[in-house]
């Protein structure tokens, strides 16, 4: 479906096998898998793997080793990191970064993009704590390595399951917006690279990717329960939209939210702030939805993947302007494998445009 452009709503633009988004079902299928079937339960080079799989000559089984040897490789671009990038968002950090890595179409290329918005982002953000980047480790997984890079010191086993459900969750969601933007590119031949800068371009507007932080500016905001209901009144007042909440394809909830959710749940033992914060989200979350349901009652505006991502991320320590590009880090391994399939089965997506603009005066 190209949905938002005018006219071309109900037009398919790609058959896909990589994933079903089933909007009224709140069902997200990947190669096969439903998400509970995933998330929680694979990790994330599994599940590149699984989006990999058919696309790529020579592809070996287990993905671990030569994507970390592809950390070590791209972080050699981290020597671009300057002054004028670390004033940067993050986002555009790790885009620029990102950008220094050769076009191609073969699995060596496919492995420095996944394992490109990993480094980049960890030395990004230590960058801009004041610390230098920490050069992989490719002794560790990708979940492992990614905390470690960020923080400097190593994850428990509990945070690197959860960053790992967190990537395998959002690792691919039909054509969305940003993979949209992914085979567009590819469906033009430029190349991996290409097709890579495109997605991470898309995902970052607050329409797409970069509503988690501000899901964490809105809960600081409210900052206790009692205070929700008044907050969210006030904000929709203004016009504003609430971020992590409506979806163009969900008509109910987004199970990706619920995953996310479990995933936190299983690692908030009472030992730390975690059950408070869940605790606080959740009554800011029944807020609004009843808010959202007696302003739009003919609309079902539910919550998204975005609310419990906040919440994840905040929980290993991410700073929230870095959210977006920890969504790239899972959400690349998708752009990919769209791209490769639009290269191997498609046409130059190319549609037409109606034009309303005023007529020549005859001569
Ligand atoms: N808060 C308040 N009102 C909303 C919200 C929201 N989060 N979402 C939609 N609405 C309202 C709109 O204002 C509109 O009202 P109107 O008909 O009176 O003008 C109505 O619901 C329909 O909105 P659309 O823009 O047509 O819905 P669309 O399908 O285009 O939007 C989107 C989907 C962009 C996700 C929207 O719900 C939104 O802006 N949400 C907040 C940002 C967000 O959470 N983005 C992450 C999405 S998930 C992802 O991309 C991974």
């Amino acid at each position: 479906m190209i949905e938002g452009i005018d006219g071309l709503e109900g037009v398919v633009a790609a058959e896909t096998v990589l994933s079903e988004v089933d909007g009224a079902a709140g069902r997200l299928v990947i190669r096969g898998r439903s998400l509970d079937q995933l998330s929680g339960h694979t990790s994330f080079e599994a599940a590149t793997h699984l989006l990999f799989d058919g696309f790529f000559d020579g592809l070996p089984a287990d993905l671990t080793q030569p994507l970390a040897d592809a950390r070590s490789e791209v972080f050699s671009e981290v020597r671009a990191l300057d002054a004028e990038l670390v004033a940067r968002t993050p986002m555009e950090a790790m885009r620029a970064l990102t950008a220094r890595l050769a076009d191609g179409d073969d699995l060596a290329t496919a492995l420095r993009l996944v394992a490109a918005p990993a480094v980049f982002t960890a030395a990004v953000t230590r960058a801009q704590a004041g610390h230098a980047p920490l050069a992989p480790d490719t002794a560790l997984g990708h979940a492992a390595d990614i905390l470690r890079m960020t923080r400097g010191t190593a994850p428990t086993a509990a945070e690197v399951a959860l960053l790992d459900a967190y990537l395998v969750t959002v690792c691919d969601h039909g054509l969305n917006a940003s993979t949209f933007a992914a085979r567009v590119v590819a469906s033009t031949r430029a190349g991996l690279t290409s097709a890579v800068l495109a997605g991470i371009s898309a995902l970052k507007g607050p329409l797409h990717g970069g509503a988690p932080g501000p899901v964490i500016d809105m809960l600081d905001a409210i900052g206790s329960p009692d205070n929700a209901r008044a907050w969210i009144e006030a904000e929709l007042d203004c016009g504003e939209r609430l971020m992590g909440f409506g979806h163009r394809v969900y008509r109910v909830r987004d199970p990706r939210a619920d995953a996310l959710k479990r995933a936190i749940k299983a690692m908030a033992d009472g030992s730390n702030a975690l059950p408070g914060r869940l605790a606080f989200a959740e009554a800011v979350e029944q807020a609004a939805l009843q808010i959202l349901k007696e302003r739009k009652p003919n609309r079902s505006l539910q919550t998204n993947v975005e609310f419990y991502t906040a919440l994840l991320l905040e929980a290993l320590a991410f700073p929230p302007p870095a959210f977006t590009c920890v969504f790239a880090i899972g959400r690349v391994s998708g752009w990919i494998a769209h791209a490769r399939e639009q290269v191997a089965g498609g046409r130059l997506i190319r549609p037409q445009s109606r034009y309303v603009g005023p007529t020549p005066l005859a001569a």
